[in-house]
């Protein structure tokens, strides 16, 4: 694990085996490099400061370190802290690649930016770029970075940012690998283990229900859902408690299908694989909690992950069938692959008995929302538009892009039943909202649904701190969101 810490003084003095400076395109160097070698790469066109270019630079004149990166960082005018997150991650892999065992960054500065927030961006892109999931390779390349550190004139300000960008890049590391980990691993039965051992670590309260209680308590979606399958369902609930005792708390909410065949209404086999990652909404909840619990923020916050598999089998729930639900309302299986909002139906109804403030689920809910968004943004849809500009702004601070989607009536309209209430499924189109409507059923509290079907993994690296596979998100968009609650109210 890299250790990312914070430095000050002159360039010329620091000796680490590599120092990275970033420039802006069309500026020069710093003062304290001008007259080496870098001057020259820019004089001669060799390196323009356009995003994600670097020059590597050897025994640069003048200065204590055998080498210079010049990291590109765009144009000054529009750098902000997620292409600094960018840039950060583009050194911490080329040191990693040199074999060096620790490197420099000059911090640059995003416009309107403190010390701070820049380290705390640095710290995060660093710590994400180094990220590979290669636990599963007999002979994985054991060596890595071992120090990441930022150089910059307020050391205090960096450091501390440092730490916090450090816990930050936990939720999303401990995302990513719940996430990559393949369903014959991380079971239902794993993710409560992993679960149990974030309360354990920060003192959290944790209940896992297994299927007899799953179904002694009501919660008929997540107990059909989970019938066939020899690895059976869990409820996961985790509360920490460190906010005023009577406040209402967060709910957090994340789909962990940890693997959906689609049940009797198989997929096809091409990329079925993919579906281990249907847990990626829990996985990122519980990424949430693991920064939460490490930055102990003074906040109420519960999370519900329901976690099963979806598989056809003897005893496995059929098109047709009708279910009441944990609310009481009554569902119609249109399709048994349309399972997601069956089973966070039932944990939105369970989560009344909190009273919350307000609920967030995220869930790999729809092919439609991937179909609407790319791999660009997750579907953001609600039932309160305050909750829904503060979900917007988390995301801004994070960088795990959101995007809003209607929850016009029409799309409830289009999921009513032939012979129950609702039907689990409104159709090809419009799949992204007729899926966010239905859960809109299920909550009567300030909630917001994120589906994140399209940017929970990706097929190939989508920058240079997110690599192929599952991207974490959104569990640093959660840990900001509630970031901004605590500062709420301690304000
Ligand atoms: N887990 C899938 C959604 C999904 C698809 C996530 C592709 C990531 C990539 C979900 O359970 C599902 O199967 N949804 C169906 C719903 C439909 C049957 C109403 C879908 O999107 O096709
Ligand atoms: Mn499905
Ligand atoms: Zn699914």
């Amino acid at each position: 694990m890299v250790m990312i810490g914070a430095t000050s003084g002159a360039l010329t003095g620091v000796s680490s085996p590599i120092l990275a400076v970033g420039l802006h395109k069309g500026e020069s160097v710093p003062q304290e490099l001008e007259g080496t070698a870098a001057t020259k790469v820019l004089s001669n066109g060799d390196f323009s400061g356009k995003e994600g270019e670097t020059a590597l630079i050897y025994t640069p004149d003048g200065m204590a370190t055998p080498r210079l990166l010049l990291v590109g960082l765009g144009e000054r005018t529009s750098f902000t802290l997620e292409k600094l997150r960018r840039a950060s991650a583009t050194v911490a892999k080329r040191a990693r690649k040199l074999k060096l065992n620790e490197v420099t960054f000059v911090l640059p500065m995003p416009e309107g930016a403190g010390v701070r927030e820049a380290a705390e961006a640095a710290a995060e892109g660093g710590s994400l770029g180094l990220y590979r999931f290669d636990r599963y390779k007999t002979n994985a390349e054991s060596r890595d970075l071992e120090a990441f550190t930022l150089l910059s004139d307020d050391e205090r300000a960096a450091a501390a940012g440092a730490e916090t960008g450090v816990k930050l890049a936990a939720a999303t590391l401990l995302a990513r690998d719940l996430a990559n980990e393949p369903s014959n691993t991380a079971t239902p039965e794993y993710l409560a283990e992993r679960a149990c051992e974030i309360a354990e670590r920060y003192g959290m309260e944790a209940t896992i229900l297994d299927r007899a209680e799953i179904e002694a308590g009501g919660m008929v979606g997540l107990a059909t859902v989970g019938r066939s399958a020899r690895n059976e369902p869990r409820f996961i609930v985790l509360g920490h408690r460190k906010g005023t005792a009577d406040a209402a708390p967060v709910v957090l909410v994340g789909k962990a299908v940890t693997f959906d065949s689609g049940g009797i209404s198989i997929k096809p086999s091409a990329g079925m694989g993919d579906m281990k990652y249907d847990m990626s909404g829990g996985a990122a909840v519980l990424g949430a909690m693991e920064a939460v619990g490490a930055l102990d923020l003074p906040l109420n916050v519960v999370a519900l992950v329901p976690a099963t598999e979806n598989l056809p089998g003897g005893d496995a729930f059929k098109p047709g069938d009708v279910l009441t639900l944990h609310s009481g309302k009554t569902v119609e299986i249109v399709t048994t692959d349309a399972e997601g909002r069956l089973i966070l139906a039932d944990t939105l109804s369970y989560a009344r008995r909190y009273e919350p403030e307000a609920a967030i689920d995220c869930a790999t809910l729809t092919g439609a929302c991937h179909v609407a968004l790319g791999d660009h943004a997750s579907g953001l849809m609600g039932n309160d538009d305050a909750l829904i500009a503060e979900v917007r702004a988390a995301s801004e601070a994070s960088g795990e892009r959101v995007w809003p989607l209607p929850l016009f009536e029409e799309y409830t309209e289009q999921i009513k039943g032939d012979t129950a209430d609702l039907k689990n499924s409104g159709g090809r189109y419009g799949g992204a909202l007729t899926a966010g409507a239905f859960l809109k059923e299920f909550a009567d509290y300030p909630w917001a649904h994120l589906d994140i079907a399209g940017t929970a993994y990706n097929g190939k690296a989508k920058n240079s701190y997110t690599p192929k596979g599952a991207s974490g998100a959104p569990a640093r968009l959660l840990v900001e969101f509630l970031r901004a609650r605590a500062e709420d109210r301690d304000g």
